[in-house]
């Protein structure tokens, strides 16, 4: 018989991974954007450059599934009524900017920001693996914004320098 971890227990668990916070965003089928905010944004490979979302099925999934391309957007710490707006707590109309830049919808503050091809989807569950090669991507400087415990914090705490890093291993650590 299979068994699974509680879901209460799994989510407090998996909380406990920080995150940065993105905003992918796609277009629809009329040349629309549309978008959702997602912490599952990863780096998948350097050669060529791949990334991965996670997304559940919904508008901007469908806009993926469809057009085969999205942008991810990495907020800023300032960024949360932004976050929030694609996470389904809208801004008042008018009150969000997104640039297009060859077909890719973009957050101009975002802190960084990749234009993807879609070159695999592998479905889980209620969700799909978006794997993207990256075509283009910029950054500029800024304070990020996390997401730790369902919480959501400002940038991402004091720089480890590798001589403090020899000690923090906690007694009993085998490395
Ligand atoms: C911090 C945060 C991270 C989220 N990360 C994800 C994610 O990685 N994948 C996902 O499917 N939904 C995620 N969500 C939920 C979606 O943003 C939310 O359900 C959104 O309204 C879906 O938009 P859609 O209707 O365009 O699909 C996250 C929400 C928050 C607040």
């Amino acid at each position: 018989m299979s068994h699974h971890a509680d879901p209460a227990s799994f989510r407090a668990a998996a909380s406990r991974f920080s995150t940065g916070v993105t905003v992918v965003t796609s277009s629809d089928p009329d040349g629309a954007p549309v978008g959702m905010t997602a912490n599952s944004f990863t780096t998948v490979s350097m050669q060529p450059p791949t990334v991965l979302v996670s997304l559940k099925r919904g508008r901007t999934w469908q806009a993926v599934s469809t057009s085969g391309r999205y942008a991810v957007n990495v907020l800023a710490a300032s960024d949360v009524a932004i976050c929030r707006h694609f996470a389904g707590a809208p801004l008042a109309q008018g009150a969000l900017a997104l640039d297009e830049r060859g077909g890719f919808f973009l957050l101009p503050q975002a802190i960084a920001q990749f234009g993807c091809e879609v070159v695999n989807a592998v479905e889980i569950a209620d969700h799909t693996l978006f794997i993207g090669e990256v075509r283009w991507c910029r950054h500029q400087d800024g304070l990020p914004l996390a997401f730790y415990a369902s919480c959501f914090r400002n940038g991402l705490g004091a720089e480890i320098r590798p001589s403090e890093a020899l000690a923090y291993p906690a007694e009993g650590w085998t490395l």
